[in-house]
């Protein structure tokens, strides 16, 4: 018989993901009723809203219900289908879930996978990076809501992160001269070396608000802001009259059982135009978006970092590492 294993969520975390949050059960692969298809899941994308939708909070889709397996993204392959949109061999990405196979069709699904091109020069852990999902919140959040123009200073935090490392380079190619905030000096240097970013900030070392200051002497045109906290703060605190801020994470929070709260006023006495967004408020224009981020990425003038976990088994222990930070780029496990 062959295996499908599932982490199943068993209670809600406080704080930190643990392995004993979820049940990690074995059950027979499905076999695909009439308008079903099975996918064997190769990659999964591990990311900082998996924490959300572990919490009971207000989201922006329901959160995953205790006994339900785990809410995630990924990529698979079609291995049995009786569903006209998908046949054997069709490369998918969509919510497949931590485990090893995915019934697509299932009752309750929120979104079908979509077939993508099999066969493109671009490996798979980048179809979900700088070239996939991570890489269109970036192009879409920084183009649309944050409308850099030539010469105009942007600031990204958690830049040497998937959506941040896309963030910098596109505002790069589109003229801006941009900043990304990190923690530690290697990630720094790698924003400025591997990225092309103009400076880097280590929001971690005891002069960062120095270090912020002397990185942004005419102040703050773009905030992408995907960390929230003091590091948003800081930054705002630096936002120049009309200026923009694409809130696409606050990260900072997600272990916090409690909500922060900020002071508004800076966005009315410098009249910032603050904008939260989600992805799949771009999604009829996912299609430009891939073919552009894809030219880019084939031209190599934009890079992609991904760090690669190997093994279903380590999903809830990987989850951590958007959080200690130790992921470089985009974070997948492979299965
Ligand atoms: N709105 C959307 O549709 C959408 C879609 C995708 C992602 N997002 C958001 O975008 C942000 C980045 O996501 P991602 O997938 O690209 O993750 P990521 O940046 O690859 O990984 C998260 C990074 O955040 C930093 N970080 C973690 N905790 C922090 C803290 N307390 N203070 C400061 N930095 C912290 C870490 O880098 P350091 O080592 O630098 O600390 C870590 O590497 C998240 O807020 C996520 O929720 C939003």
């Amino acid at each position: 018989m062959i295996v499908n294993r599932q982490f199943r969520l068993k209670r809600r975390p406080h704080g930190r993901v643990e392995r004993a949050d979820f049940d990690f059960l074995e059950s027979p692969v499905p076999e695909p009723a009439e308008g079903q298809a099975v996918a064997r899941n190769l990659y999964l994308s591990l990311d900082p809203t998996n924490r959300i939708w572990m919490t009971d909070m207000e989201q922006y889709m329901p959160p995953v219900a205790l006994g339900e397996v785990m809410r995630g993204g990924g990529i698979g392959r079609i291995v049995a289908s009786r569903h006209p949109g998908y046949k054997e061999g069709d490369l998918v990405s969509g919510l497949l879930g931590w485990q090893d196979y995915c019934l697509i069709g299932a009752p309750g699904e929120l979104l079908p996978p979509a077939v993508i091109p099999d066969g493109l020069p671009i490996p798979l852990p980048t179809l979900m990076g700088a070239c996939g999902m991570t890489g269109l919140t970036a192009y879409f959040g920084l183009t649309v809501i944050g409308e850099p123009k030539p010469g105009e200073t942007v600031v990204v935090s958690a830049a040497a992160g998937a959506v941040g490392s896309v963030v910098g380079q596109v505002a790069k190619i589109l003229g801006a001269r941009v900043v990304g905030i990190a923690g530690g000096r290697q990630k720094c240097e790698l924003l400025v070396k591997e990225f092309g970013f103009d400076a880097a900030v280590d929001y971690k070392a005891p002069d960062f608000l120095a270090q912020l200051a002397a990185a942004t002497p005419k102040g703050v045109d773009v905030n992408f802001e995907n960390v929230g906290g003091t590091i948003m703060e800081a930054v705002v605190a630096r936002m120049n009259l009309y200026s923009r801020m694409p809130l696409c994470g606050m990260i900072s929070t997600y272990n916090e059982d409690t909500a922060p709260r900020y002071d508004l006023r800076p966005f009315l006495m410098k009249r910032i135009r603050l904008q939260g967004f989600i992805i799949t408020d771009f999604k009829d224009r996912f299609i430009e978006g891939s073919m552009q981020l894809a030219q880019w990425h084939m031209e190599g003038r934009l890079k992609s970092r991904e760090t690669v976990v190997e093994g279903l088994d380590r999903a809830p222990e990987a989850l951590n590492m958007l959080f200690d930070g130790t992921n470089i780029g985009k974070l997948v496990v492979r299965i």
